[in-house]
């Protein structure tokens, strides 16, 4: 259902409680919207589209909205990605005369992506496009987090539509606007969104936030998640902390254990901690908590523990998972502290110790290292890990 969100702005987004798994990969407990937005004015314009499944739902709303004999003049694509576009071929066999708006760069993943001939109007970063009383102004934001990415701000409205940029998980029946929704949820769901999809792209982040610092918004429109009409503000300075990686005080402790014995360490570091006033403190067996929610609260806290067996002479395979993510994402920030357990092949630790030798990590000491089963002086250096990472979390003002 279409829904008002500003002067001739409506959301004429889907709610997706279908996908399991966003991009194959991230669990969806609470769905995602594909947000899209049309703008009424002597030309109608259409931000971004929604998911190819969601064709005829979508069809349907902006029927609704439009009437039937009313065109739609352009669809303007911020983000090509199919979550966004995948509905381009219904909307073009329901608007044949559909001007669609994009970049170089998204003009030439269009035609890969679809391969149909299309009317389309190629735009330049900061350009404008006229739609009578609305004009629009374009902001090129390469690589947030693909490279055709970009940003359209309403001048009229002063209505920011974002993309993936300040976007989250979450579906938004129960409440479209920021004054409509429960925000703590919402940041929750947005800061996995971020740790999860956008992370790697902290840098160029920094650049796109700066790229639109000094516009004035009245909402934020982006391609999921809430939008923000009550407070902009929030979103756009959560996104900021999370894209300069600042974190709080607080410990991740994620440990890979076949027999309890390493999950054993990992509670003892966790004793120590909270014998040393750590409170935020959170234990993840890394295969049995999908990487979705690890990843989220590593992007959280600024101290990560790391307590693995070994696995047919390699690092337990999960835990290689979580290391492979965490390269990529170029994780900074952090206090690390290492823990390594073996049988008859040390070769955990080492690797861990591999992993975290090619990252800029803060370590904390003593690196532990059980063989079999810890002993009781084992738990006791675990401690005094979990001791000494408290000690550095509270000398942090
Ligand atoms: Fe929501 Fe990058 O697609």
């Amino acid at each position: 259902m279409a829904v008002p969100v500003i002067e001739d702005i409506f959301w004429v987004g889907v709610n997706d409680h279908k996908t399991d798994l966003f991009e194959a990969l991230w669990p969806l407990p609470h769905g995602i919207s594909y947000n899209a937005y049309l703008v009424r004015d002597a030309k109608t314009a259409l931000v971004d589209a929604v998911k190819k499944n969601y064709s005829g739902e979508f069809a349907t709303d902006l029927r609704a909205l439009l009437g039937n004999g009313q065109k739609i003049d352009y669809l303007i694509i911020n983000h090509i990605e199919p979550d966004h576009s995948g509905a381009i071929d219904s909307l073009l066999s329901q608007y044949p005369d559909l001007c669609v708006v994009g970049n170089e760069k998204t003009l030439r993943l269009l035609k890969e992506f679809y391969r149909f001939p299309v009317k389309t109007l190629l735009i330049k970063d900061r350009e404008t496009l006229s739609l009578g009383k609305h004009t629009l102004e374009f902001f090129v934001t390469p690589m947030v987090h693909w490279p055709e990415t970009m940003m359209t701000y309403d001048q009229t409205s002063k209505t920011l539509f974002s993309g993936d940029v300040f976007g989250g998980f979450g579906t938004l029946e129960n409440g479209i606007f920021d004054d409509e929704v429960d925000l703590g949820f919402f940041a929750e769901e947005t800061r996995r969104y971020f740790a999860n999809v956008l992370a790697k792209y902290s840098v160029p982040f920094q650049k796109a936030l700066s790229k639109i610092e000094k516009l004035e918004t009245n909402a934020i429109a982006p391609a999921h998640g809430p939008v923000y009409r009550k407070d902009p503000k929030f979103i756009r300075d959560l996104y900021g902390r999370w894209s300069r990686q600042e974190t709080e005080k607080g410990a991740v402790i994620v440990y890979a254990s076949m027999y309890e014995n390493t999950k054993k360490m990992a509670e003892a570091v966790a004793r120590g901690l909270a014998e040393n006033g750590v409170k935020e403190i959170r234990l993840h067996d890394v295969s049995r908590t999908h990487l979705s929610f690890i990843l989220s609260d590593i992007w959280r806290f600024r101290a990560l523990v790391l307590a693995a067996c070994t696995y047919n002479m390699r690092l337990f395979p999960t835990m290689e998972l979580l290391m492979n993510f965490l390269e990529n994402d170029h994780v900074e920030n952090h206090l690390l502290g290492l823990i390594g357990s073996y049988s008859w092949a040390n070769t955990a630790l080492l690797a861990l110790r591999d992993f975290a030798k090619k990252g800029s990590w803060q370590f904390v000491e003593p690196y532990v290292e059980a063989l079999c089963a810890p002993t009781p002086e084992v738990l006791k250096v675990c401690q005094d890990l979990g001791k000494n990472v408290a000690q550095n979390l509270n000398s942090i003002p």
